[in-house]
């Protein structure tokens, strides 16, 4: 039966700007509410015309993400990107993306991910450099420091520490802005002169120079058996045509890797040391495996099977914290999901927020509890009640990439410090921008460990 779509009930709106208010005040809030009260479905609008869908249905989730995906496009805070990113993989759509995504994926292989390990370990020792015990920091930025450094490095290769320390901050002002427009949801061209414009076309127009430049001179001296992402995708070539990428789309694919490639990973570890700071019998029982497996050396790739619970802390802390707290996408074609039709131009949300909170699925959602993901929790609920990657065709490139830079992160530092929360008193705000990330950074004091 075809339900008329006007009848799926959802929170109370304003005429005009409908929920959008009531959504930018405190959307995860907002989303939770809406999910609780009208189930696998609730219906809400973003101003006069746009119409919302929040879909917290693991089915229904998995038919738009996979089985009917050729019916969306991506949501309008990834159309935002564009700016940033231009028409690379994150955002490009339909036959382009598909040739993209398959030039691609043979940089993120296991195996080739693997010879980054010993980059992700060397990058966590030199900024443990700049620090001591006693010291206060904002772990927030120093976690933002390294992945974008192992990104560099593991992206172009050692030796371009200048070109890489102007990228991170022509980077920082881009995602400043992405995160200000998609989140504001009011349009200023980018050719008025605001002087977030300005700025933004400034670093932009650096971030290009910087990377032209390093593209030129690869293509002007081969890859010389570097085995870095930038040497993969210069030589990558389409199994029909034959053809390779143009510089344009080197530099796109280049800038989206930067962009999703560390700040999602950042929110993730300065996650993990909250969580761990505020659950010390968990820590405990890391540090128990820590010695038990390292017994104070580095580690390598082949730990990281035998981290069992650092593993399971990152599972956990992906699914309280997801970095990736919604996934958009907009009906590009009519399609009907779960008895509902939908039409060209509506929003559908699915929050992974949401979904890894939900009572449905997990006991003692609200906590901390690491050993829930030791047996089969993952065989027991459905698929996407647990998706902080996505799926389908769209499921991120980087998803083992980024857990194992977690793995060996959390390995590394933990086997040194302790992260203290500096104001114990006061409480940690998720604030879900493009990424969910702590509010005002995360301020703690280390400790030494002493083994
Ligand atoms: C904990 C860390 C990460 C999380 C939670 C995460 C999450 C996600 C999610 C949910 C998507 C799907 C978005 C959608 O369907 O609309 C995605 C896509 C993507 N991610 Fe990640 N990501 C992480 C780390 C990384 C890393 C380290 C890289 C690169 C090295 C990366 C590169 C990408 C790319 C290129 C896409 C677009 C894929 C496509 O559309 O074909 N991500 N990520």
């Amino acid at each position: 039966m075809i339900v008329n779509i006007t009848t799926i009930p959802g929170p109370k709106g304003l005429p005009i700007s409908g929920n959008l208010l009531a959504f930018r005040r405190d959307p995860l809030r907002f989303l939770r509410e809406a999910a609780k009260e009208h189930g696998d479905v609730a219906h809400f609008r973003f101003g006069p015309s746009r119409h919302v869908y929040l879909i917290s249905n693991p089915d229904m989730i998995k038919e738009i993400l996979v089985s009917k995906q050729a019916h969306f496009r991506k949501g309008k805070g990834l159309q935002v990107a564009r700016a940033v990113v231009g028409d690379g993989i994150l955002t490009s759509e339909g036959q382009k993306h598909i040739r993209q995504r398959r030039l691609m994926q043979p940089a993120f292989h296991r195996e080739r991910i693997a010879t980054y390990g010993e980059s992700m370990v060397q990058q966590a020792i030199s900024l443990m450099d700049d620090w001591k015990a006693g010291d206060v920091r904002d772990v927030h930025e120093d976690m933002m420091k390294v992945t974008l450094a192992i990104i560099t490095e593991t992206m172009f290769g050692k030796g371009l520490k200048e070109g890489a320390d102007q990228i991170a901050r022509a980077i920082d002002v881009g995602l400043k802005y992405v995160s200000t427009k998609a989140s504001s949801f009011i349009d200023i061209p980018l050719t008025v002169p605001t002087s977030s414009n300005r700025q933004f076309r400034e670093s932009a127009e650096l971030l290009d120079k910087t990377i032209y430049n390093i593209i030129e001179e690869r293509r002007r001296e081969g890859d010389q058996g570097r085995t870095d992402l930038l040497a993969m995708l210069l030589a990558a070539r389409d199994e029909d045509d034959g053809k390779g990428m143009t510089d344009e789309q080197v530099r796109d694919e280049v800038m989206t890797i930067f962009v999703a490639g560390h700040e999602t990973t950042a929110n993730t570890m300065s996650w993990i040391w909250y969580l761990l700071a505020t659950n010390p019998e968990a820590e405990k029982k890391l540090w128990a495996e820590l010695d038990a497996v390292l017994g104070g050396r580095l580690p390598t790739v082949e730990d990281i099977p035998n981290l069992k619970y650092v593993n399971q802390i990152i599972s956990e802390t992906l699914r309280l914290y997801p970095a990736a707290w919604t996934i958009n996408r907009e009906v590009a074609e009519e399609v009907e999901i779960g008895g509902h039709t939908y039409k060209p131009g509506d929003t559908l949300m699915m929050s992974q927020y949401v979904m890894h909170r939900s009572e449905k699925y997990y006991d003692r959602p609200e906590d901390f509890i690491p050993e829930r993901f030791e047996g089969d929790l993952l065989k027991r609920i459905p698929q996407y009640a647990y998706f902080p990657f996505g799926g389908g065709p769209r499921i991120c490139i980087g998803n083992n990439f980024a857990l194992m830079e977690a793995a060996l992160l959390l390995a590394t530092f933990a086997q040194k410090y302790r992260f203290q929360l500096a104001d114990p008193g006061k409480p940690v705000e998720a604030e879900p921008l493009v990424t969910l990330r702590p509010k005002g950074g995360l301020m703690m004091r280390l400790e030494a460990r002493s083994q």
